[in-house]
Parts: C-alpha cells; sequence; structure tokens
C-alpha cells in the first residue's frame, strides 16, 4: 500500500517533469518563417511572434490569452495594449472566441490606410496588402537620413509622407482620428518596443529587420525591454509622434459605414 502510494507520486513527480521538459524541446522559439498552410496578418509584430512560436506558429484560432501571454514573453509588451487590441482582434473574426491572423486585415477595425509597411487595400484588393510591401516601406526605410535611428521626429514625418502619399492617390481614403490613433500608435510601438521607450529613439537596423524579415532583432543585439510597455509608455508617445506629423482629418468612410461628421474649429 505504502510501496504503491509512492510509487504514484514519483510517477506523479516525473509525470511533471516530462510535461515540461516537452514544451520546452518542442517549442524553443528559434525563428522559423510561416509555412505551407500557415497564416499571416497584416501586423509585423504579430506574425514576428509566430515566426518565432510565442503565439501559434499556424496564425490559426489565436486568443486573446495567446496574445497577452506571447506579446509579454517575446516583446515584454503589457497586458492593458494587448487586451483591448485582442478584443477588436475578435470582432474581425467569424469566429466566437479566437481569429485566424489574417482576420485581422478587416478595414476599418484596427486595420488602416497609410500604413507603414502595407499598401492601402485600395491599391491591394482580396487581401492582397496583407504582405509587407517594400514600396511602401521605403518611406520609413530613408527617413531621419545621415543616422542609425529612427525618433518621434522621422516618426511623424513617415506619417505625415504616407498620408500624402494616400490623399494624392487614393479616393477611398478614410482618414479620421480613429485612424491617427491607430497610425500613431503602432509608430510608437516600433519605437518603444524595439528602442529606448523614455527617449523614443531606435536603432534602424531593428526596425528593419522585424519589418522586412518579421524575425526578433536579437541577432543584432536588441533586447527584449525591462521596463514593460504598456499604454502608460506607448500613449504619450503616439502624442507626441500624432503631433510632429501635423496632422489633419479628411474623413472619409468605410463601406457601410457613416461619413464622419468633421468639425471645424
Ligand atoms: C505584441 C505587440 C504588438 C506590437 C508591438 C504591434 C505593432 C504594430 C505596428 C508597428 C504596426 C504597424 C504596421 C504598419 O503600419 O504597416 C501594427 C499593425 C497592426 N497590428 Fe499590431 N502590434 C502588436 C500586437 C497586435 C495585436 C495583438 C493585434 C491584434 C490582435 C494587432 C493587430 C494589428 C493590425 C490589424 C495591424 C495593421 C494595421 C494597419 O493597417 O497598418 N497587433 N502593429
Ligand atoms: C478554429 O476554430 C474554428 C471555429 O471554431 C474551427 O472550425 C476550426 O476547426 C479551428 N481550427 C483549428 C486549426 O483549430
Ligand atoms: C505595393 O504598394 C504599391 C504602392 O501602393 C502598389 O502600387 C503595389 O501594387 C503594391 N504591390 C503589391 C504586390 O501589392
Ligand atoms: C478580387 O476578387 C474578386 C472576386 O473574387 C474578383 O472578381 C477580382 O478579379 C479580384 N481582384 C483581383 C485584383 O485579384
Ligand atoms: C531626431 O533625429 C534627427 C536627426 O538626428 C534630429 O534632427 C531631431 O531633432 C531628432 N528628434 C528628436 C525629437 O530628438
Ligand atoms: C505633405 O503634404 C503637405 C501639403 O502638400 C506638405 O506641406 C508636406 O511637406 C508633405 N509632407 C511630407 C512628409 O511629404
Amino acid at each position: 500500500m505504502l510501496g504503491s502510494i509512492r510509487l504514484l507520486s514519483l510517477f506523479c513527480v516525473f509525470g511533471g517533469l516530462m510535461t515540461m521538459a516537452s514544451a520546452h524541446r518542442t517549442e524553443n522559439h528559434e525563428f522559423r518563417p510561416p509555412g505551407e498552410g500557415d497564416i499571416r496578418s497584416p501586423c509585423p509584430f504579430l506574425n514576428t511572434l509566430a515566426n518565432h512560436g510565442y503565439v501559434p506558429r499556424n496564425g490559426k484560432n489565436v486568443t486573446i490569452r495567446d496574445v497577452v501571454d506571447g506579446g509579454r514573453e517575446g516583446f515584454n509588451v503589457g497586458p492593458n495594449f494587448l487586451k483591448v487590441v485582442g478584443k477588436k482582434g475578435y470582432l474581425t473574426s467569424p469566429y466566437i472566441d479566437s481569429f485566424d491572423l489574417n482576420h485581422l486585415n478587416l478595414r476599418g477595425c484596427i486595420e488602416t490606410d497609410a500604413s507603414l509597411t502595407r499598401a492601402d487595400a485600395f491599391f491591394a484588393p482580396n487581401d492582397t496588402n496583407l504582405a509587407f510591401n517594400e514600396t511602401v516601406y521605403q518611406t520609413l526605410a530613408s527617413s531621419n537620413p545621415g543616422v542609425d535611428y529612427y525618433n518621434i521626429t522621422s516618426a511623424g514625418w513617415v506619417l505625415q509622407a504616407r498620408l500624402n502619399d494616400s490623399l494624392a492617390n487614393n479616393p477611398e481614403l478614410v482618414n479620421g482620428p480613429k485612424e491617427i490613433f491607430n497610425r500613431a500608435g503602432a509608430s510608437a510601438l516600433y519605437l518603444s518596443v524595439l528602442g529606448d521607450p523614455k527617449a523614443g529613439t531606435v536603432p534602424k537596423k531593428f526596425v528593419d529587420t522585424v519589418f522586412r524579415e518579421e524575425r526578433m532583432p536579437d541577432i543584432y543585439g536588441w533586447r527584449k525591454s525591462e521596463i514593460v510597455i504598456d499604454l502608460d509608455i506607448v500613449l504619450p508617445l503616439a502624442q507626441a509622434i500624432q503631433a510632429a506629423s501635423n496632422w489633419i482629418p479628411t474623413g472619409g468612410a468605410y463601406p457601410g459605414q457613416q461619413e464622419l461628421v468633421l468639425f471645424s474649429g
């Protein structure tokens, strides 16, 4: 009797160790680009998390829990931002409580025109704007010439330049307060998650690696922030970037939605 209890508890301990060991064995967070059938998003950072196995590598049935845990483990991004954007993610999906990464490309929920790395839906219909576009990225990649970092000034200039391009060429552009909030917020995220969240500066190499290759830039010396990147950090940075962009609303509406009423003065 005593013996079998001992044997049982030995099995429990051993079983527990086995589970831990196999979890580590199956996911070492190495970089592996998406394979056949894997799904990716319009978000370079989510794709990076998927390419390193911090969220499901197949990009399917992703939950808020997945992005809260994966975003913290991979980038030390805080739960307050990830819960809000994760909920918006559910709204893009036909599933009840998860999404596939491509669902996030739904126009007007999180996705906007005048992005940093993706063409406007108008120029790349049928979700072809899911993928990174080097032509679009050239605006950011060539910003802040002469130095090896991006900062708040250059991030604001890039937002303005990308918007100018859409204003000139995209007759279906939507450019209201929600859009600039999302766009400036995303810019604050690349400065803070990859760079110095206090100074708002980031080595160009780190940003270019995540955007172009959807790969963690630790191979170039990047280390995950020691402080949690949460809304307390992101929102003030986003405000500074928006101010530097001299943004003005021009309205527009998504199909099926009401035209935004713009106030003048
Ligand atoms: C882990 C932390 C995250 C960071 C640092 C981050 C950062 C970014 C950045 C910098 C962009 C701009 C890309 C561009 O303009 O081309 C972006 C776009 C986007 N992100 Fe994330 N993101 C994160 C998590 C998430 C999550 C959890 C979701 C949804 C569940 C999400 C959904 C999106 C979407 C839909 C876009 C496309 C917006 C557009 O049209 O440009 N992101 N993100
Ligand atoms: C994802 O969720 C959907 C809807 O609940 C389900 O039909 C599908 O089988 C799931 N896919 C995977 C890979 O788990
Ligand atoms: C990339 O973006 C440019 C500029 O919007 C567009 O003309 C081009 O068609 C896009 N390329 C792809 C493959 O979508
Ligand atoms: C997009 O999809 C629609 C419907 O399937 C098709 O008629 C159209 O030709 C597609 N456009 C492009 C540019 O692929
Ligand atoms: C950003 O960098 C440029 C180039 O060094 C510099 O002129 C500008 O003042 C910097 N902006 C901030 C906010 O430090
Ligand atoms: C955007 O367009 C405005 C108005 O034409 C111009 O003053 C500004 O310099 C442009 N900004 C960029 C970054 O190209």
